[in-house]
């Protein structure tokens, strides 16, 4: 079909706000009701229909352990009395900070980083982040922008110390979201032994396991060695690496039996269905099918959509980091700022939703420089071309209207056209590790 005539039928398709904000996988949802629709799946056992272990079934917790030792790759066997479920990771994360924490303690968190963890802790425990500021620009031995390394996490400890306020635990999240990053095991191991220093408890979110197109992932749970198993809480669920947010199922493996105690008082607020339990159990039992079935296809398509939306970034101009994993890039969005100030990287964002193109700024990840967008690609390739095509239409426009104030796009190393401010990050950034 002429290209132009099907981009108007799309636009004709989906007239409402097009949502490449969302960190969903839209991507999967044929083979998994192929799966979950087979007979047998949905028997269901009388004992379900009453109450059950806080905790999350015995049986639930034993599949999850076993899949867990398989696919994080763990050392040992994973114990499933270790494990807690609760109905998302959102809860546990909740849950978790509550327990570790006193309210007005704090953890410290790389920025930029999935933004519902500070609503999370506050909500419940009145826990808030300290913020280690992590930007685009390279100190020397850096190989990519917003690395993180251990000295940026003792030098926010050391100033929220001065401050006076109390660090109780270090939250990491890997695969990264947004960055799409991948923490290298040895990195993992620095800043574990960072926070068995200082006697932090380390909260690590691991969502994003299975969700890994490019590299490898080393989980916490295939480390040879922790230097503090009790202070250690691994967060893993079903929402990301499974495409299905919606069955709200996430748990958490620590050997503190204090730190169980006190989630399962929280997780009789947050259970989880015992048929979703059960379904689920069948689900990851069956290990042919996720090795030779959902994960190959799941991760084709989402190599596939991403590379859709990287070309369409790349062909507008727009610079990617380089990711690894995760559902979603981010995009550096400076050039198409008034100013480089949070103000106009709202403004930039209302454009968009006026054009119906709705991506997530980086404000919404605490991010420190503004500027940077975050944009899902697990979706279909329709959407995700619609989707450049107004991201295009609302560019193209802010250009025409301000030309004045905002450097149009071009392309090829010759531009020059970078508000001065950001040119040596962005000459930066070209030489690494931008598509
Ligand atoms: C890093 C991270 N943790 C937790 C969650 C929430 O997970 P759940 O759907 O299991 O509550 C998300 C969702 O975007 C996420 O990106």
């Amino acid at each position: 079909m002429h290209k132009k005539r099907h981009i108007h039928e799309l636009h004709v398709l989906f007239q409402g706000i097009l949502n490449l904000g969302t960190s969903e996988n839209k991507l999967c949802y044929d083979i998994i009701h192929e799966r979950l629709t087979r007979p047998g799946m949905n028997s269901l056992d009388p004992h379900l229909l009453q109450y059950s272990n806080v905790q999350g079934l015995e049986s639930f917790r034993e599949e999850i352990a076993k899949f867990l030792t398989e696919y994080a790759r763990a050392q040992n066997p994973l114990d499933p009395e270790h494990i807690v479920v609760m109905n998302g990771c959102c809860s546990v994360l909740a849950s978790l900070t509550a327990v570790l924490c006193d309210s007005e303690d704090a953890y410290l968190i790389p920025t930029p980083y999935y933004g519902s963890v500070y609503p999370d802790s506050w909500l419940y425990g009145k826990v808030r982040p300290v913020h280690v500021q992590l930007d685009s620009k390279m100190s020397d031995g850096e190989s990519h922008p917003f690395m993180l390394t251990v000295k940026k996490l003792e030098d926010a400890m050391t100033e929220a110390t001065k401050q006076g306020i109390r660090v109780r635990a270090l939250i990491l999240i890997n695969p990264h979201n947004p960055l799409g990053d991948i923490y290298p095991a040895h990195l993992l191991k620095e800043c574990l032994d960072f926070a068995h220093r200082y006697g932090l408890h380390v909260i690590i979110d691991e969502i994003y396991m299975l969700s890994v197109y490019d590299g490898t992932f080393a989980s916490v749970h295939s480390l040879d060695r922790l230097p503090d198993p009790e202070r250690t809480h691994i967060i893993w669920g079903f929402s990301k690496d499974f495409a299905m947010c919606g069955v709200r199922v996430g748990t958490v493996y620590t050997q503190s039996q204090e730190v169980r105690k006190a989630l399962n008082q929280l997780a009789c607020f947050h259970g989880c269905a015992g048929p979703v339990q059960q379904l689920l159990s069948r689900l990851i039992w069956d290990q042919e099918w996720i090795n030779n079935t959902f994960l190959p296809a799941n991760r084709r398509r989402l190599l596939k959509s991403r590379s859709i939306l990287v070309n369409g970034l790349q062909k507008l101009n727009i610079p990617v980091l380089k990711g690894f994993a995760g559902l979603f890039v981010w995009a550096d969005f400076r050039k198409f700022l008034k100013t480089q100030t949070f103000e106009a990287e709202m403004d930039l964002w209302w454009k968009l939703i006026h054009e119906k193109v709705y991506i997530s700024p980086g404000q919404a990840f605490y991010c420190s420089e503004p500027g940077w967008f975050r944009l899902v690609f697990s979706d279909t390739v329709n959407k995700i071309q619609l989707g450049i095509e107004r991201l295009q239409q609302a560019l193209g426009v802010l250009a025409a209207f301000d030309s004045e104030d905002i450097p149009t796009p071009v392309s090829g190393e010759e531009s020059t056209s970078e508000p001065e401010m950001i040119d040596s990050d962005a000459t930066q950034l070209k030489k690494i590790v931008v598509y």
